[in-house]
């Protein structure tokens, strides 16, 4: 699995959790992360060749596009024809536990600019047909709190009750963290929607397609053996390990640096 940084870390604690027998490889793309603010193209062109490198590099027999962003900027049909393995996003699944999770109908999504720009989340809630009505916000410097392991305080408050105002005032009953960097603030965004709104992240969801998608293609770890763990960064590894140790939890130990290939456009 890949993701701009550190966010697709809440991903890994899902899978790994769920899934304690499957390989893992994670490739957080800190040289050019954030993703968010970035063009949906440039952010497309990153996601292939970390999804190619995957595939090619070590073996994966499926590709997890752990950032929302990027998942909302690749059509990952595509992706994986081009691949030849299933690719899974996290917005599909986010979108369906969203719209099971709701009681009253009224549901918020929160992500970067790059994917409440796109669009996905509103294909993604329509395209389960359920009826429900979406309030969505983009979230800017949320993700940049998470990169410095800056995950509480009164900073992050102050900008988290601004940022998710619209979303206090159309009175949701469930919101979505459409950004897998957004669980390591669940804190603080609970704080200021309040007790009765239930959040839902897109990471618990993914890695539950994810077991789903490995048995339906008969494709899962049979073994009994815990599966390996393999952590790779483009930018700084030794802040990767000791941030991502952090948000992770024991698995990281130690992160190789992954270097970016240029691959055919
Ligand atoms: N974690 C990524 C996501 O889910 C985005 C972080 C970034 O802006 O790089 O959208």
């Amino acid at each position: 699995m890949f993701d701009s940084g550190f966010g697709g870390l809440t991903v890994a604690r899902a899978v790994i959790d769920l899934l304690p027998g499957e390989d893992l490889v994670y490739i957080g793309d800190t040289a050019r992360y954030p993703y968010g603010s970035k063009p949906l193209v440039e952010v497309r062109d990153h996601a292939r060749e970390l999804a190619h490198s995957l595939v090619e590099d070590f073996g994966a027999k499926v590709v997890v596009v752990a950032c929302n962003t990027a998942a909302a900027a690749v059509p990952l049909e595509d992706l994986a024809d081009e691949l030849g393995v299933p690719v899974l996003g996290v917005v599909d699944p986010g979108a369906r536990s969203l719209v099971t999770a709701t009681r009253s109908g009224r549901v918020g999504v929160i992500g970067t600019v790059g994917t409440i720009g796109s669009g996905a989340y509103v294909r993604a809630v329509a395209e389960t047909g359920v009826p429900v009505e979406l309030s969505c916000a983009a979230c800017p410097g949320f993700v940049e709190f998470v990169e410095r392991g800056q995950v509480d305080g009164d900073e992050v408050l102050v900008l988290a009750e601004r940022l998710l105002a619209p979303i206090v005032e159309a009175g949701v009953d469930t919101l979505l963290l459409g950004c897998t960097h957004y669980p390591f603030l669940a804190r603080v965004i609970a704080e200021v929607m309040g007790p009765e709104v239930v959040l839902v992240s897109s990471a618990d969801e993914t890695a539950f397609a994810l077991a789903a998608l490995l048995e339906d293609q008969g494709i899962g770890s049979d073994g009994v053996e815990i599966g390996g763990h393999e952590f790779w960064s483009s930018g700084d590894v030794d802040w990767f390990v000791a941030t991502g140790q952090r948000l992770l939890g024991p698995e990281l130990t130690h992160a190789r640096r992954w270097v970016p290939t240029a691959i055919d456009p």
